[in-house]
C-alpha cells in the first residue's frame, strides 16, 4: 500500500485492525475507545492541516497500567500506534500516516503531587500546560515554559518534542527542567524514572531519551518538573526598530540593562504584523517599522524593574537603536502585546496553504536568510513572514500561497536547508522533525549520530511499532 498524498512512503509491514483487536480493547477501556468516523477526523488530522491519516480506532486510557497494557498488546500483534496528546505539533508528528492505531493522552490529567517548597509538580502527561500554570499559579509558582498552544497542548507532548517557546531564553529547555519522567516501552514494559530530586547521578540519565523523541521510544505517562516562583512583577515592552542590526543592539543592550529580570526577548517582523492585522484584525500600538521586538521583565520588585526598564528605553532610543516603543500598562494590555506575536501562527493558516520552518541559525545570520528567501520568492507567493525567539537565535520562517504548490516548495527546499547546514544551524530549532521533516535530519546531525538513533530505535522498539514513519529517516 503506497499512500495517496505521499507516494513515498510505504505502509510498513504492520498488522490491521480485527474484531477480536476491537474486543480486547473495548473490554480494558469500557466507553473509552473510539471508532465513529466524525469522531475521528480531529485526531487523523494535524494543527496545520496539511498531513491527514486514516486510523480507524483512538484509544483513551486513564492509567499507565492501561497504557502498558495496550502497547503490549500492540507489540504482539504487530499494531502500529502514534501517542498523541494535544495534536498542536507542527511537523506532522502527532496524527497517523495510514491507520496507526491513535493512543491519546485526554483522559490523562491528573496532577498528581505538588512541593510548594521546591516547586516541584508531578503530574499525568495529559494535563494541558495553561491548566498547570493555573494551578500552579494559585501557589505563587509558575510552569517554566510557554507558548501560543498553551490552552490545549498537553505537557506530555511538550516533554516528547521538547518544545522551547517563550521563555527558554530565561528558564532553560526542558532538558533542564524535566526532573523525571515515567515511560512505558513498546513491550508494555514501564521505565519508572520519576525522580523528583534536583540531583541523581546514578549513571545513565535515561529521562533525558523520552525528551525530544517524539514518541519514537516509549509513551510518556507521567512527569515531574521543576517550577520557578512565579514572579511578582511583570513588565512588557513593544519597540520598533529600522533594520535587523538595531534588532541585534537592542537585545544586546537589553541584556545588559535588564541583565536577571530578563524573561523574554522575540522579534517578528512587518510581514508579521500585516499578516495578523489582515488576517486577524489585530492592531498594531505603534507606527510601523520594518522590525519589532518584544520584550519581558521578570522581576520580584515592581517599582525596580520598572525603573531599570525606562532606562533601557531611554538609552536605546537616545543611541537611535529603538525607534519607538510602548510598554503595557495592565494585564490586559500585556496580553494584547503578547497576543500579537503568539497568534502569528494561527493567522498565517488564513492564507491558505502554509510552508513552515523552524531553524537555529548564528544570530548574525538570522535576518539574511529572509532577505535572501524573499528576493528567490519574488510575487510567486503570498507572504514570506519571519518572527522568533531572537534570544535563542531561532528563527520561524514562513512563506503561504493560496493553495499547495510544488513549484514554490521547489524553490524553497533543499535551498533553506542547504543554507541552514553551510552556517552549522539547526533545521529544527524547537518542533522536532515529526513526518515532515525525518528526512532533513542529516543537514543538521552527521552520519554515526544518525546511525545511533537508529541502533537506539531498535533496542527500544525492535518491531517498529512506535510512531513509525517519524523522527528517523528512511
Ligand atoms: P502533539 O502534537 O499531540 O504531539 C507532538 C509529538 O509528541 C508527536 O510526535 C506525538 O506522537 C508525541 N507525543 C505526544 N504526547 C506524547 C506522549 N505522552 N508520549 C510520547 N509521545 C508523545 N513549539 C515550541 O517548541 N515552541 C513554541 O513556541 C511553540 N508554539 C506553538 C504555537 C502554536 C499556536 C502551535 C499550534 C504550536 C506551537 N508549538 C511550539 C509546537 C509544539 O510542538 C506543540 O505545541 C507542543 O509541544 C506539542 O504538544 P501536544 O500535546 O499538542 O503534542
Ligand atoms: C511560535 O514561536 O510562535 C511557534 O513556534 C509557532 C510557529 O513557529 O509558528
Ligand atoms: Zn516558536
Amino acid at each position: 500500500l503506497t499512500s495517496v498524498r505521499y507516494p513515498h512512503v510505504q505502509r510498513g509491514k504492520y498488522a490491521t485492525l480485527t474484531e477480536k483487536d476491537v474486543d480486547f480493547f473495548q473490554k480494558l477501556l469500557p466507553q473509552r475507545v473510539l471508532q465513529d468516523p466524525s469522531e475521528l477526523d480531529g485526531y487523523n488530522i494535524d494543527w496545520m492541516r496539511t498531513v491527514r491519516g486514516n486510523s480507524q480506532m483512538v484509544l483513551r486510557p486513564k492509567t499507565t497500567s492501561e497504557v502498558a497494557e495496550i502497547l503490549k498488546y500492540c507489540n504482539e500483534r504487530h499494531l502500529a500506534v502514534v501517542p498523541q496528546g494535544g495534536n498542536t505539533g507542527l511537523v506532522g508528528g502527532s496524527v497517523p500516516v495510514f491507520d496507526e492505531i491513535v493512543i491519546s493522552t485526554q483522559l490523562m490529567n491528573q496532577i498528581i503531587s505538588l512541593d510548594e517548597v521546591s516547586g516541584i509538580v508531578v503530574c499525568q502527561s495529559g494535563c494541558i500546560l495553561e491548566t498547570l500554570d493555573n494551578y500552579l499559579a494559585e501557589r505563587e509558582l509558575m510552569m517554566p515554559l510557554d507558548l501560543g498552544a498553551k490552552g490545549s497542548c498537553h505537557i506530555g507532548g511538550n516533554v516528547s518534542t521538547n518544545a522551547g517557546g517563550l521563555r527558554l531564553l530565561r528558564y532553560g529547555s526542558l532538558h533542564g527542567s524535566v526532573l523525571g519522567v515515567e515511560a512505558v516501552l513498546a513491550s508494555g514494559e514501564i521505565v519508572d524514572c520519576l525522580s523528583s530530586l534536583r540531583k541523581d547521578n546514578t549513571g545513565y540519565d535515561l529521562k533525558q531519551l523520552f525528551i525530544g523523541s517524539e514518541g519514537t521510544l516509549g509513551m510518556v505517562t507521567s512527569v515531574s518538573i521543576l517550577c520557578p516562583r512565579r514572579p511578582k512583577a511583570v513588565n512588557v515592552a513593544f519597540l520598533g526598530v529600522e533594520n535587523f542590526e538595531a534588532a541585534l543592539q537592542t537585545f544586546q543592550l537589553c541584556k545588559g540593562m535588564l541583565a536577571e529580570i530578563l524573561s523574554a526577548c522575540e522579534f517578528m517582523d512587518q510581514e508579521s504584523m500585516q499578516c495578523i492585522q489582515e488576517n486577524l484584525k489585530l492592531t498594531n500600538p505603534i507606527k510601523s517599522y520594518p522590525l519589532y521586538i518584544l520584550i519581558e521583565t521578570s522581576g520580584s520588585h515592581g517599582s525596580h524593574d520598572e525603573e531599570k526598564l525606562n532606562a533601557f528605553l531611554e538609552a536605546a532610543m537616545g543611541k537611535g537603536i529603538v525607534q519607538d516603543g510602548t510598554i503595557a500598562m495592565d494585564v490586559t494590555q500585556r496580553q494584547n502585546i503578547w497576543g500579537l506575536r503568539e497568534r502569528i501562527a494561527e493567522g498565517l493558516l488564513h492564507d491558505g496553504y502554509n510552508y513552515k520552518y523552524d531553524i537555529s541559525l548564528p544570530l548574525p545570520k538570522l535576518y539574511e536568510i529572509v532577505e535572501d528567501m524573499r528576493q528567490r520568492l519574488g510575487s510567486k507567493v503570498t507572504r514570506v513572514v519571519s518572527y522568533g525567539h531572537l534570544g535563542d537565535g531561532n528563527l520561524h520562517f514562513n512563506v503561504t500561497t493560496p493553495e499547495y504548490n510544488k513549484e514554490v516548495l521547489g524553490l524553497i527546499e533543499p535551498y533553506i536547508y542547504e543554507w541552514t547546514s553551510q552556517v552549522r544551524g539547526s533545521v529544527s530549532a524547537e518542533h522536532g522533525l515529526g513526518f515532515k521533516k525525518r528526512d532533513c535530519i542529516r543537514y543538521s546531525k552527521e552520519p554515526n549520530a544518525v546511525k545511533m538513533m537508529v541502533k537506539m530505535k531498535k533496542l527500544f522498539d525492535p518491531n517498529g511499532i512506535l510512531n513509525p514513519y517519524k523522527t528517523i529517516p528512511l
